[in-house]
């Protein structure tokens, strides 16, 4: 066999004639094939193309993960086929054993999956430095309402296109009508309480009458939509359980917008994330409460056992322009109030604290949670603290300091105190609140007077 392979080799060895002309052939190539590329600009040409093939397997990291993953990539959703910085970023870091408790009680099977899962997305997910992110598609469940519509503004402006999907049960299409007509834009009546499908990659879940006028008037929707008290209750339980079916069956990353009432009248001051609250199950305002806890309790679980990728946000009292008039929030009470020369209404004695966050500070924040790798819960709220009283004051500064104070009786379950402690959104997603209440309050003034009074701006009497 061996003496086989040996003359067979030795007759493949080309005699020493036949080498020379092999070599001058080579030699002949060569100084044809040089002067051939340098002329007509073919070697410019060819570099241009491998410049363009380049660039579009950078820009289209999806082709790379079907090389990658042998063709599994084109049954990704659609946010891990957009969003691959992302999962880059968790990739990188220690979001599984770090600094949330809720991710200790992972079992490991549900870490190791996940991590694998993070590592095979992470495959090759290179976007180039300096590149613009890819638009998602997001949808923002009670985007009519206050918050919703500010968060749909800067979205769109980010280059998104986003789905706004209400009930207008408070939210208002005033809201959002300077997007229509926008092809990134898409407006859906739909009551969160019904299931919808819709192919999207963030989901932040606003849906919830938001101010005890509303949420008192249906309490039982509020709890199951987080809806008013059976209508609150309803919007709470099974408008997030519907969101998170959304997120779990399309691949979606889901934003909860909870409360700082999930501490109902709290025992420890300022309030951190670690703090279970003190709330009274059976109260006026519990429907709202209890119907947020469940939510965040709903959220961790689908987090948990159905690995959605789900953030918390736990918002503290917020003003701004396109606030509810007459929705019984305080700052908008006050600032109505006083505009319309009526007594501004304090319920109990007035030393009572809140703290007030303008909305863009809001927003801000819930946008830095959801590209974030920390899932919560988060407090989203300005450290600043003011008794009822001091806002009462600085309403008067802003407005009118003749306006008059008139005191009430206080409500049920009324909370003492609020103040948010905000190291850990400070730490973990560098954000703070930037709009103090002195210089927020003007411009949500400004919007109350046009939507109270048109263009009669002379009835007014507003102080600089
Ligand atoms: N604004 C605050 O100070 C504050 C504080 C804490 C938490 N939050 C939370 O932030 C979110 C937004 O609050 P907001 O102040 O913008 O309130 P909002 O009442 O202005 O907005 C809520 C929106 O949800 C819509 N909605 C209510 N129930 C619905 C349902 N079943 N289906 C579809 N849409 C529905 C409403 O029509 C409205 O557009 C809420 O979840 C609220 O609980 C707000």
């Amino acid at each position: 066999m061996s003496s086989f392979i040996l003359n067979h080799r030795r007759h493949e060895i080309p005699r020493e004639s036949e080498q020379c002309t092999t070599k001058a052939r080579k030699h002949w190539a060569w100084k044809k094939a040089v002067p051939y590329l340098l002329k007509e600009q073919r070697l410019l040409f060819i570099l241009l193309g491998i410049a363009l093939t380049s660039a579009f397997f950078l820009l289209q990291p999806q082709y790379r993960f079907r090389s990658s993953s042998g063709g599994k990539s084109e049954h990704l959703p659609l946010s891990e086929r957009h969003d691959i910085s992302y999962y880059k970023e968790l990739s990188s870091s220690d979001s599984f054993g770090g600094y949330e408790n809720a991710y200790d009680s992972w079992s490991a099977f549900g870490k190791q999956q996940q991590q694998q899962h993070i590592r095979h997305m992470s495959t090759g997910a290179k976007i180039p430095l300096g590149l613009k992110r890819k638009a998602l598609r997001v949808v923002v469940t009670g985007g009519a309402g206050f918050v919703g519509s500010h968060l749909v503004d800067k979205l769109i402006a980010r280059g998104d296109s986003v789905i706004v999907v209400d009930n207008f049960f408070t939210g208002r299409k005033e809201n959002v009508m300077h997007h229509l007509g926008n092809p990134r834009f898409e407006l859906i009546r739909h009551d969160v309480v019904e299931p919808l499908l819709l192919e999207v990659d963030q989901i932040y879940h606003l849906a919830c009458p938001a101010s005890p006028v509303h949420y008192k008037f249906n309490p039982v929707k509020t709890i199951i939509s987080s809806s008013f008290h059976a209508c609150l209750l309803t919007t709470n339980v099974v408008g997030t359980l519907n969101m998170l079916g959304l997120a779990k069956r399309v691949g979606a990353r889901f934003l909860l917008t909870s409360t700082s009432e999930v501490y109902g009248d709290p025992l420890q001051h300022p309030q951190k994330e670690e703090y279970w609250g003190n709330v009274n199950p059976i109260g006026v305002r519990s429907c709202y409460d209890e119907g947020k806890r469940t939510a965040e309790t709903l959220a961790m679980d689908y987090h948990r056992g159905e690995l959605v990728n789900v953030r918390i946000a736990r918002i503290f009292n917020t003003y701004g322009p396109r606030m509810c008039i007459d929705d019984g929030r305080v700052v908008s009470n006050f600032v109505a109030q006083a505009l319309r020369k009526e007594p501004m209404t304090i319920y109990g004695d007035g030393n009572q604290t809140r703290s007030f966050q303008y909305v863009s500070d809001l927003v801000n924040g819930l946008m830095r949670l959801m590209e974030s790798e920390h899932v919560g819960p988060f407090n989203l709220g300005n450290p600043g603290e003011f008794t009822m009283l001091e806002l009462a004051e600085i309403v008067k500064e802003v407005i009118d300091p003749d306006a008059k104070i008139e005191f009430r009786e206080n409500t049920e379950d009324d909370p003492h105190k609020r103040k948010p402690d905000i190291s850990k959104a400070k730490d973990l997603l560098g954000w703070e609140p930037k709009i103090a209440l002195r210089d927020g309050l003007p411009r949500m003034v400004s919007d109350f007077q046009k939507r109270l009074f048109g263009d009669h701006k002379e009835k007014l009497s507003v102080a600089d």
